[in-house]
């Protein structure tokens, strides 16, 4: 049996040892389990001194990979499952891992992740029994194994990656565990978590937090090594904590302050139904608690809350149950043996009690911790071997309780005077509009910094958040700590752990005052695509906030002045690239894939009858049958006519005339083109124009100008003449697109009229306005770089590679909108279910991360993975097709191209989705 469980199994191993949501296991079943597990390893070829990472959620099979790897020597990696694949990716390759298991939900993310790793990591194993994105599914494996009792087993470790503040994550080596040391120092290591800190043998602990961070992950394994038996929540609820505390006569668990916070707003009659009779302590500790929040449960649940001064890389350093911290409000505790805790001054000299200064923790040499692969970063967390700082600012007091005021660098220097956060976000909580708040330190011309807060609101919260909250500031603070200012932001970016990325708010918040081009807003595209403020965004805050301009709709009722929800602007290549490829997480169905919100449910339900608005098995069968007609194979054979238009068109505007680059030249190939497609008598080219203009220009003073009511005249109009089309070529077919698409059968079933209708008006707009822009812009583009439009001349450039560039450089659609579905994150930033999600092609296309000298137009760039299509599901269908009508355009202009002047100013739509030119006069010669 694993050494590490043998008493509990010697014992009869009958008692329960985990309960999941999947249901319980017993001791022996467990230890069997865990047997099979080191024996699959041992059969992959790992052991000691190897890596293995885990994509998992809490559940059983997470614990049993643990103890497996306890016992061959391997260390274990967790992988916080929020993170993309570009993130896992790295920690995979820091780590050198040589195995990934994961649950079947995070296999897609993760098969992407070791495709993108360097490294070897070569066995991939997910949960069950089916096998997914690569990776083998264990159970079959397992079953295979032998359940006795493995030969040599020898201690392994873990291995936490911290997010830190700055830089990239980095991995913690904490000697907690020691790989190939011998099981007795494990014993060593659990009967000191016993006496010292409290974990409990033969009890049931509750693990009601992700299991990747340090102390969900050593409280709830230690107490297993205990004996305990542990209870597992996949996710935290807090009606349902309450009921499981009681339910399963819970004696330990592991909590953090957003999760009190969140218990203490459960309705009276909630809170009063819970009992909590059995348990005996509660810890908490990694990010501070306002004394108010922890009285208030100390009140409701008794002394049982155990406070600890800690962080991965040391482990808990100090402690303090209830009482003695009524009689120390706000400590964190006393130190706890090995650990001793000094203040140093800023000259580096020990402070006395009541002195605030850097708080160091001190022990016995070779009782520390060091960063894998990072010397410098272990080297400047400590003062000398023995003596580290986990970045904290505080004080001791005659008792030798430590007080935190805040992290080092989340220290606000304000004219001179320093400011503590954690003071000040200590009171605000405690305000009925606040849910969650963070006080920062924003650039001041006067005072270097001022203070501002962060604060997330309640639903009752007022309009005017200074009026209420300055002067209830100002009751309990000092003039100079009131924050200046206060800003609503629906998520602080916190980890699941309570501890707040400070970093990620400053990098926000940083321009407050400072005026920008406001992305949101329509009007800000009339004088071109902002692209410094793009550059800036993926600089200093690539998932930020943005909040929607109040923009005015007029209807027969009126005008209404309204503003959007607000949204995560994501501009980082590798972020709207993860995001458009995780659907099950951001869908295009939940409230369309535009970003202004749906007005209405009926508004909803008429945007979700576009493809591009729809998720999961619907999308696919109406993708699936929609798809053949865009083949590559299909788009060539609308070669001949696409040249017979283009070289009619070239022929009208090189005569030497003035004409319109628009509305005379880059609009007409596309709606002929599409009429051909759409079976339009080409007479009738002018309403599939107006319609266009009339939806995609909605925001356009000329086009829509924001007219409700005109916008769904279009959308009735255009629909009813759909119909009538799609019934015609039911009735008799012909050889054109509409007749395969309102035949074509998949799985049996054709489109529906409505299905149809609304696909024929998709193609209208995303066929017709996509490919204009892309003409204008790309014109203009070539007049503007002479240098590189000869090089297209001479023929040096392909004209392939080119339209690629051109089509990178103009990025006709800048953004297209998802819906978070679930509590998620974003290269760090959580997003809650439901928030705004906008993807900015246009941004991702100039990362200087992906492109080299992104800002210049290179029409030989080759290899060119411009996002301006899309990625993922909902992949342009259309791309052919753009493709080659550009291409055979440049083609019949080449000879010509060299004599295209502009001859007045561009005028450009007011439009956040599209980037587009409304006239641009131009003549040849
Ligand atoms: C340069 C020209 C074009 C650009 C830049 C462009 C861009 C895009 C983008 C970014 C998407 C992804 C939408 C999303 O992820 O939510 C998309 C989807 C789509 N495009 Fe295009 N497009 C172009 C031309 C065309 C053309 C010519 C057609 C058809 C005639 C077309 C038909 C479609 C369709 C049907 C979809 C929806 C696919 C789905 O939801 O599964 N596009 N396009």
């Amino acid at each position: 049996m694993p050494a590490l469980l043998n008493d509990y199994i010697a014992e009869g191993g009958a008692g329960t040892a985990i309960v999941d949501e999947a249901g319980a296991v017993g001791w022996r079943l467990l230890g069997e389990r865990v047997n099979r597990w080191i024996a699959l390893l041992r059969d992959r070829g790992l052991g000691e001194g190897d890596r293995l990472a885990c994509v998992l959620g809490n559940r059983r099979e997470t614990f049993e990979v643990l103890l497996a790897c306890l016992h061959s020597g391997i260390t274990v990696v967790p992988i916080n499952w929020h993170l993309t694949d570009p993130e896992i990716a790295y920690i995979v390759s820091d780590s050198g891992s040589k195995a990934l298991v994961v649950e079947p939900s995070y296999a897609d993310t993760a098969g992407r992740a070791v495709a993108r790793s360097t490294g070897e990591c070569t066995t991939l194993l997910v949960t069950g029994s089916m096998a997914e994105s690569g990776f083998e599914a264990v159970e079959p494996l397992l079953a295979l194994m032998s359940a006795a009792e493995p030969e040599g087993q020898t201690c392994g470790a873990t291995m936490l990656y911290t997010s830190g503040t700055t830089g990239a994550p980095k991995g913690v080596v904490n000697g907690l565990f020691v790989v190939g040391a011998p099981f007795s120092r494990v014993a060593k290591l659990t009967r000191y978590a016993h006496v010292v800190l409290d974990v409990p043998s033969r009890e049931r602990c509750l693990l009601d937090g992700p299991w990747y961070h340090s102390s969900q992950l050593f409280f709830s394994l230690l107490g297993l090594l205990l004996g305990s038996t542990l209870v597992i929540r996949r996710s935290f609820d807090p009606e349902s904590t309450l009921d499981i505390i009681d339910r399963e006569r819970i004696t330990a668990a592991h909590l953090v302050p957003t999760q009190f916070i969140r218990l203490l707003r459960l309705p009276a009659e909630v809170r009063e139904r819970f009992s909590g009779a059995s348990l005996g302590r509660v810890w908490h500790g990694g990010g501070p608690c306002s004394p108010d929040v922890k009285r208030r449960m100390i009140d409701w649940w008794g002394p049982v809350l155990t406070e600890y001064y800690g962080a991965t890389e040391g482990g808990a350093v100090t402690l303090t149950g209830s009482r003695d911290w009524l009689a120390h409000p706000g400590s964190v505790g006393k130190a706890v043996p090995p650990n001793e805790i000094v203040i140093l001054g800023e000259d580096g000299t020990p402070q006395p009690p009541g002195a605030t200064g850097q708080v160091f923790v001190r022990r016995a040499k070779g009782q520390s911790f060091s960063y894998h692969n990072a010397p410098e970063k272990t080297r400047s967390a400590h003062l000398e071997p023995g003596t580290f700082t986990f970045g904290d600012v505080g004080h001791l007091d005659e008792d030798g309780f430590l007080y935190l005021t805040g992290r080092a660098q989340d220290m606000i220097v304000s004219g001179g005077v320093n400011v503590y956060p954690a003071e000040i976000e200590a009171v605000l909580i405690n305000h009925p509009a606040v849910q969650d708040v963070a006080v920062i330190g924003v650039p001041d011309d006067e005072f270097g910094e001022r203070v501002a807060a962060v604060v997330e609101v309640t639903a009752d919260a007022p309009e005017d958040l200074f009026a209420v909250l300055d002067p209830f500031c100002r009751k309990s603070l000092a003039g100079f700590k009131t924050p200046r200012s206060y800003h609503v932001i629906p998520r602080l970016p916190r980890e699941a752990t309570g501890k707040l990325r400070k970093d990620v708010l400053r990098k926000s918040f940083a321009a407050i005052g400072i005026e920008r081009p406001d992305i949101a807003h329509p009007a800000t595209f009339a004088d071109g695509v902002p692209h410094a403020e793009f550059a800036r965004r993926r600089e200093t805050e690539p998932v930020a906030w943005t909040p929607e301009p109040l923009l005015t709709r007029h209807s027969s009722a009126g005008s209404t002045t309204q503003r959007g929800s607000g949204y995560w602007a994501v501009t980082r290549y590798d972020d709207v690239y993860s995001v458009s490829r995780r659907p099950e997480e951001f869908s295009s169905a939940a409230k369309g894939a535009f970003l202004p919100d749906p007005r209405t449910p009926g508004d909803l339900k008429q945007t979700r009858q576009l493809l591009v608005s729809m998720d999961g098995p619907e999308h696919v069968r109406i993708r699936r049958l929609v798809a053949t007609v865009f083949t590559p194979k299909s788009v060539r054979g609308l070669s001949d006519s696409i040249a017979g238009h283009a070289r009619r068109l070239v022929e009208k505007v090189t005569d030497g005339a003035e004409f319109d680059a628009v509305a005379d030249f880059a609009a007409e190939l596309p709606l002929l083109v599409l009429c051909d497609l759409l079976g339009f008598p080409p007479e009738d080219r002018h309403l599939l124009y107006r319609w266009s203009n009339a939806l995609v220009g909605f925001d356009d003073p000329e086009f829509g100008s924001g007219d409700v009511e005109a916008y769904r005249r279009t959308f009735a109009e255009a629909f009813a003449y759909a119909m009538k089309l799609g019934l015609n070529r039911r009735e008799t077919p012909t050889d054109d697109l509409i007749s395969r698409l309102v035949n074509a059968e998949f799985d049996g079933k054709r489109l529906s009229d409505r299905e149809f209708c609304s696909f024929w008006l998709l193609l209208v707009v995303a066929g017709n306005e996509t490919t204009r822009h892309l003409i204008s812009g790309s014109l203009e583009a070539l007049v503007n770089n002479p240098a590189e439009r000869d090089r297209l001349v001479s023929g040096e450039v392909p004209v392939a590679t080119a339209v690629d560039e051109l089509i990178r450089w103009v990025t006709p659609i800048m953004q297209f909108r998802r819906t978070a579905v679930r509590d998620t994150e974003i290269a760090g930033q959580p997003v809650a279910e439901g928030d705004k999600v906008v993807v900015y092609y246009t941004s991702a296309n100039r990362d200087p991360a992906v492109f080299t000298d992104p800002d210049r137009l290179d029409l030989g760039r080759d290899p060119n993975p411009h996002l301006s299509f899309g990625i993922g599901p909902h992949f342009c269908l259309g791309a052919h097709l753009a493709r080659l009508e550009m291409a055979t355009l440049l083609t019949e202009l080449l000879p010509h191209l060299s004599r295209l002047r502009l001859t007045g100013p561009v005028t450009r739509l007011e439009s956040n989705f599209v980037n587009g030119a409304k006239s641009m006069p131009a003549r040849f010669g």
